[in-house]
């Protein structure tokens, strides 16, 4: 009965050929590599799976070759067997380890006055990799949304003196008991809830509560050094889009516990380099005792919060340690916000916003003392994480000057705004309706019956929802951010981080301008994260794309396992070639891995994976 349903649904397990000498030493090749990996229990492979599509009409030659860069790819793995042992599960030290990051071995290469916390992947880079296990006594998130009020205590880094230390307003608002950390929701009784925080801040920008931000223009806000998380997760709640950006921290990590929350978050800092965010960015920047010094380094760190603002944006900093004698001109902060352009907006308490301009005159204008002036080169700029900070003002002519205020919708363009992201209608729309069906089948194939002898097939009918929750999910080449816009519109209660590759097309402009999260990523490199932190992570032609590039395929699905939690997703899809490559690595790193072949004639293919939960 299932037969002719198998036809549809072909699992390949050896590259497609008819040549039986090659297929003889493929095969003997991966013996020895599954003879010397073999782990009883460890590596599954499926004898069922071995079969061997007839591909009648592909040339002969085309097939020698790429069976001859099959083979020496796999004889390059089986030399490297050595190696790939020792990629192994890592010991306790590295549970929280995040590449880049390591401030011992930075300070032993020569990295000092604060440098050393700053992100160095060259000194990482000849660390011996291995797979990054979970705490002792990790257990699953809880799901979405009572995952973002209650986190297991064992799955984070935290000490009981940071507990104790409630440095910022957000900090406070938590409770450790027994194995669980709480976080306060906002009606509980805490006066200075970060409820009335944001009501706050509405009122000071003239709105009637914080639900009206989005008349005002605000759809997408950076919280720098978040606290964890709780500003984000209540401005969630009022459907704005927080993406919580703090520095790489050894314990007490306020990415990492936004990011165990189900909160968009990233690490990242700028005290010596720009951010990954193209200029332009973001509606509202907000800092509440982040702990960074605005005005250090003559203003560099303003005039980089300028570069991502949008025009008419909001800053807003909140903190005992600012100056209180606001109106005078003793604020070294309000001095430099007048060289920038930004009009003081107001000031309660210990709370202060300031207004990015919304004419990119202002910085010509002769009648501000000392004003900084605009970037003089001014082609479509292109961050990156080693890009120094700069000293001049940029984004002003950029065709995405648009005061926020004057947004109408953020879920659609206008021809205006798809002129000036050099974009056209056709292209977005493709995006999303290519997403949407590919969600639609991605999703039907995330059950554990994929893995079982009558898998899945996309398409069945009653699909199975996930048996796990769904909600920290990354997108790793996600172009104009159809997958995200596609999850939305299938109504899944996940948020996407939506990673641009460096030197692909930079999108991340017409991303961002949906109101979602997304930075840009260089990713022959580690992604600047802790282990654990995503659910699901996809790529469309990441692999094919990278291979170009040179990157090392296996490098990437090593960091992938490292920042995908157990029994989390990894979805791929990309060209037949790339897939089997994926799979027969997904297999040396434990994974569940199927190939899926859609056979609706064409090279793509998807592989489904499940990370185990591996304990010992
Ligand atoms: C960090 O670097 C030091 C010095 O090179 C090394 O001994 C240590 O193992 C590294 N830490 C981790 C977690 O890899
Ligand atoms: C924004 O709106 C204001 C008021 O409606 C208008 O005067 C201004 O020209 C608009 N600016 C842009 C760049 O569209
Ligand atoms: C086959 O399906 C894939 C995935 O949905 C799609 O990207 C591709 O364009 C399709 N190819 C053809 C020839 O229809």
């Amino acid at each position: 009965m299932r037969r002719p349903l198998i036809k549809r649904l072909c699992l390949i397990f050896g590259p497609r050929h008819r040549l039986q000498r090659i297929w003889l030493i493929l095969c003997f090749v991966s013996v020895i590599v599954l003879i010397v990996l073999s782990r009883p229990s460890s590596i599954s492979v499926n004898p069922v799976a071995l079969t061997v599509k007839p591909d009648i009409h592909a040339s002969y030659r085309r097939l020698k070759q790429q069976a001859l860069n099959d083979y020496l790819d796999l004889s390059s793995l089986s030399l490297g067997v050595s190696n790939l042992k020792e990629v192994k599960l890592c010991g306790k030290e590295r549970e929280h380890y995040v590449p880049c990051y390591n401030v011992s071995a930075n300070l032993l290469t020569g990295f000092i006055n604060g440098e050393e916390f700053y992100r160095h992947c060259e000194v990482s880079k000849g660390e011996p990799y291995c797979l990054v296990r979970p705490p002792k006594d990790y257990k699953t998130p809880l799901s979405w949304p009572v995952g973002r009020d209650v986190i297991w205590n064992e799955n984070v880094k935290i000490t009981k003196e940071q507990f104790l230390s409630s440095g910022s307003m957000t900090k406070r608002l938590m409770l450790m008991e027994e194995n669980q950390i709480s976080f306060q929701s906002d009606d509980g009784l805490m006066f200075d809830g970060v409820k009335d925080y944001s009501h706050q801040v509405a009122e000071m920008i003239g709105l009637g509560s914080d639900a009206e931000f989005h008349q005002a223009g605000v759809h997408i806000v950076l919280d720098i050094g978040c606290g964890f998380g709780s500003f984000g997760a209540h401005l969630l709640s009022v459907k704005l889009m927080t993406v919580c950006m703090a520095a790489y921290e050894l314990t007490g990590s306020q990415v990492q516990i936004s990011l165990e929350r189900g909160l968009p978050a990233v690490i990242g800092n700028f005290n010596f380099r720009q951010l990954p965010f193209p200029s332009l960015s973001y509606d509202m920047i907000h800092c509440a005792e982040c702990g960074v010094l605005w005005d250090d380094k003559d203003g560099l760190l303003l005039i980089e919060a300028d570069r991502i603002l949008k025009p008419g944006g909001y800053f807003v900093i909140h903190g005992s340690s600012l100056s209180t004698k606001k109106g005078s001109m003793a604020s070294p902060i309000e001095e430099l916000a007048q060289k920038i352009c930004w009009a003081f907006i107001a000031q309660q308490e210990e709370t202060f916003i300031w207004q990015k301009t919304v004419d990119p005159q202002c910085y010509l204008s002769s009648s501000v003392q000392g004003i900084v002036p605009p970037c003089i080169e001014q082609k479509e700029d292109i961050p990156s994480y080693y890009q120094p900070l700069a000293s001049c003002m940029g984004g002003t002519t950029s065709k995405r000057w648009v005061p926020i205020q004057n947004r109408t919708s953020i879920s659609k363009f206008t021809p205006a705004e798809l002129g000036a992201y050099g974009i056209q209608k056709d292209e977005l729309d493709e995006d999303f309706e290519s997403s949407l069906s590919a969600l639609r089948t991605y999703w039907s194939l995330l059950t554990p019956l994929i893995f079982s002898d009558h898998p899945k097939r996309p398409g069945d009918e009653d699909p199975l929802p996930p048996y796990n929750m769904i909600r920290n999910v990354m997108d790793m080449n996600a172009r104009y951010g159809g997958l995200n816009a596609a999850f939305l519109k299938e109504g899944k209660a996940v948020w996407v981080m939506n990673v641009v590759p460096i030197n692909a097309r930079n999108t991340l402009p017409v991303i961002l301008h949906q109101g979602f999260a997304g930075v840009l990523h260089d990713w022959c490199e580690p992604f600047p994260t802790y282990p654990l932190t995503y659910d699901m992570l996809h790529e469309n032609g990441l692999l094919s794309y990278l291979t170009l590039e040179q990157c090392s395929i296996t490098n990437l699905l090593l960091e992938m396992d490292r920042i995908l939690r157990p029994e989390g997703w990894v979805v791929l899809s990309d060209d037949a070639r790339s897939i089997e490559k994926a799979r027969s690595i997904a297999t040396q790193i434990r994974w569940e891995a199927r190939v899926i072949d859609l056979e609706n004639g064409s090279d793509q293919r998807i592989l489904v994976c499940q990370k185990p939960f591996v304990r010992k």
